[in-house]
C-alpha cells in the first residue's frame, strides 16, 4: 500500500467509526425520552440546548408540569459558574484550591452555625413533587455526630405527602441581610428525608436530640404526658444531609474563604 492509499483507508475508517458512535448516541438518546414526551414532540428530536435557552413560537407543544430536560439534554457548565469560583476557583485574595477548610474543621463550623444537639432552628424546606416545588417554615435540629436532622410534624401535613413521594430536600437558614456584604450568615443544606412513627426507635433517637422540652412548658403538660402525645399525633423527619454550603464572611478573619462546601461522601 502507498502512502496515500493507507491515509485514504483510515479516513474511510474513521467515518465507519464516527457514523456507529452517532447512530449508538440516538438510541441512548430516544430511550432516556419518556415515551408520552416523544409522542408530544411529534417524534422530532429534541437537541442538547443551553440552560439559557429559550423557547420559540413554534417549539412543540408540551404538558404542563414537564421539563426541559425531560426531552433536551441541558448543557451545565458547572466549573466556571460563580459558586464554583467562590468555592474553589481564583477568588479574591484567594488562588485556586487556597483557603478551603478541612473536612472536619468545616463541620464544626457547620454546628457552631446551625446549632448543636438540642438546639432547633427555623428552617425554609423544599420539596419537589411532580416537578414542582413545595417551601414551608419549619424547625430542625441537628445530631452534629450523625449528621442527620429531625423534625416533628401533625400527622397529615402536606410536607409529609410531598416527603412520602420523593425523598430529596433542600433547605434553607439565614440570618437577615442587612444591606452589608462584608456580613453574611447563610446555610442551604441537600439531603434524603425519611418518615417514621411513633413505634420506632429512630422516634426515640429524634426525641433525644430535638428540644421537644419546649413545647411541653409551653403547654404546662408534664414531659412524659407530652412524649406520649408527640408518639401518638406526629410524624418525625430525618434527614440525612449529603451536602452543606455555608456563606460565613467571619471566616475571613481566619484566612478561609467566605464560602465553604461540606460533602458526607
Ligand atoms: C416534550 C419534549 C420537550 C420538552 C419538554 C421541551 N422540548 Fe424543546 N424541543 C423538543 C423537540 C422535539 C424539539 C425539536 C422540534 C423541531 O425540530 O421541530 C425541540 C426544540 C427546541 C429548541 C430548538 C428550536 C425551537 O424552539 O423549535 C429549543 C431552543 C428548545 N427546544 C428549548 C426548550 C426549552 C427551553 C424547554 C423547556 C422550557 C424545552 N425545549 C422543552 C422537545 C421538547
Amino acid at each position: 500500500m502507498n502512502k496515500q492509499k493507507i491515509l485514504i483507508t483510515l479516513i474511510a475508517a474513521g467515518l465507519v467509526t464516527l457514523g456507529g458512535y452517532g447512530v449508538q448516541s440516538a438510541t441512548a438518546k430516544e430511550k432516556k425520552q419518556a415515551p408520552a414526551a416523544q409522542e408530544a414532540a411529534g417524534q422530532k428530536k429534541a437537541e442538547t440546548i443551553d440552560a439559557t435557552a429559550k423557547l420559540s413560537d413554534n417549539h412543540p407543544a408540551f404538558e404542563e408540569g414537564t421539563s426541559c430536560n425531560d426531552c433536551h439534554e441541558v448543557k451545565l457548565d458547572a466549573k466556571t459558574t460563580a459558586t464554583q469560583a467562590w468555592l474553589y476557583g481564583d477568588y479574591l485574595s484567594w488562588k485556586a484550591d487556597e483557603g478551603i477548610m478541612p473536612k472536619d474543621k468545616l463541620w464544626e463550623q457547620v454546628v457552631k452555625v446551625i446549632g448543636d444537639s438540642k438546639a432547633k432552628k427555623t428552617y425554609i424546606l423544599a420539596t419537589v413533587l411532580n416537578n414542582r416545588p413545595y417551601a414551608i417554615t419549619i424547625e430542625y435540629a441537628l445530631d452534629p455526630v450523625k449528621k442527620v436532622m429531625y423534625a416533628f410534624s401533625e400527622k397529615g401535613t402536606s410536607k409529609l405527602n410531598q416527603i412520602k413521594a420523593n425523598p430529596y430536600v433542600a433547605l434553607g437558614w439565614h440570618e437577615e441581610f442587612k444591606n452589608d456584604f462584608t456580613k453574611l450568615l447563610c446555610v442551604s443544606l441537600n439531603g434524603r428525608a425519611e418518615l417514621f412513627d411513633g413505634t420506632t426507635r429512630e422516634f426515640d433517637e429524634g426525641l433525644s436530640v430535638y428540644p421537644y422540652e419546649y413545647g411541653a412548658n409551653m403547654r404546662k403538660i408534664p414531659l412524659d404526658k407530652f412524649k406520649a402525645i408527640m408518639k401518638q399525633a406526629m410524624i418525625m423527619s430525618r434527614i440525612t444531609l449529603d451536602e452543606v454550603t455555608v456563606t460565613d464572611t467571619s471566616l475571613k478573619d481566619a484566612g478561609f474563604r467566605t464560602r465553604q462546601r461540606w460533602m458526607r461522601k
